[in-house]
C-alpha cells in the first residue's frame, strides 16, 4: 500500500522507480533465475492514465516491453477505440519478471505468487510516485491487489469509488487476457465491452482532473 508522504519521503520512494539495470539486477525474489529479462514501465513523463497488469508475458519477457504479445495488442486496440492516444498512457506490471511453467518447450504464464508480488512492490510504488498519474487503471485482480494493498473482487472493486492512499482514483477492471481465455462469443463480447467501457471511464475521470498528473500533494495540475 502506498502511504501519503512529505516531499522529502516522495523523493526517496520516486528513486525506486527501476530502470532496466536495476531490474536486470533485482533479486529481490527467485523470478529472474528463468525469465530473460526484467521489463520495466514505459510511457512519456506526465502521462495522465496508469495501466497496470499483472507480470510480463512471453513476448514482453524476450522484447522487454510491456503488453507487445497477444494481451498487449488487444488492450492497445482497446485504447484506440476509446479514443485515449499512446501519449497519455503509462504502461506497467505488478511484477516485473515472467513467471511461468515450462511444458514441453512452451513456456505457460504462472500467475506469480504473493510473496513475488510483495517483493516487487517497492518497484511499483516508486512508478506510482514518480509518475503521479491522475488515475490508475488496474488490470486482473493480481494488479488491483498489487496497488490497494489487500485482495477485492474486481466486482466490488468496480461498483464503488476507490483510491489509492495516496487518493489517487483507481478504476479497476478486467485484464485483456480475460478476453482472449474467454470461453465463446457472448463472454468475450460482454467483457470487451466492459473494458472498453473502463477505458472511456478512466480517460473522462483523468480530464476531470485536469488531463494531468497529480503533484505531490495529491491535487490535479
Ligand atoms: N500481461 C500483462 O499483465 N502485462 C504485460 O506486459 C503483458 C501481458
Amino acid at each position: 500500500m502506498i502511504r501519503r508522504a512529505g516531499k522529502a519521503r516522495d523523493d526517496a520512494i520516486a528513486d525506486n522507480a527501476p530502470t532496466k539495470e536495476h531490474l536486470d539486477d533485482c533479486r529481490r525474489c527467485d523470478l529472474w533465475e528463468h525469465a530473460t529479462q526484467g521489463v520495466p514501465g514505459e510511457g512519456p513523463p506526465g502521462a495522465p492514465l496508469m495501466l497496470v497488469g499483472e507480470q510480463p508475458g512471453n513476448d514482453e519477457d524476450l522484447e522487454g516491453v510491456p503488453f507487445v504479445g497477444p494481451a498487449g495488442r488487444l488492450l492497445r486496440a482497446l485504447l484506440d477505440e476509446a479514443g485515449i492516444p499512446a501519449a497519455r498512457v503509462y504502461m506497467t506490471n505488478a511484477v516485473k519478471h515472467f513467471s511461468f511453467v515450462l511444458r514441453g518447450k512452451r513456456r505457460i504464464h504462472k500467475t506469480p505468487l504473493q510473496r513475488q508480488v510483495a517483493a516487487c512492490h517497492v518497484w511499483l510504488e516508486g512508478e506510482l510516485v514518480r509518475e503521479r498519474p491522475a488515475v490508475i487503471v488496474t488490470l486482473g485482480a493480481t494488479a488491483l491487489a498489487a496497488v490497494i494493498g489487500r485482495r477485492i473482487s474486481i466486482t466490488d472493486a468496480r461498483a464503488g469509488p476507490i483510491a489509492d492512499s495516496q487518493g489517487t482514483p483507481i478504476v479497476a477492471t478486467y485484464h485483456p487476457s480475460a478476453i482472449l481465455r474467454a470461453p465463446d462469443h457472448d463472454a468475450r463480447a460482454a467483457l470487451r465491452a466492459t473494458l472498453l467501457a473502463d477505458l472511456v471511464r478512466a480517460a473522462k475521470i483523468a480530464s476531470g482532473a485536469g488531463g494531468k498528473r497529480r503533484d505531490a500533494a495529491g491535487q490535479g495540475r
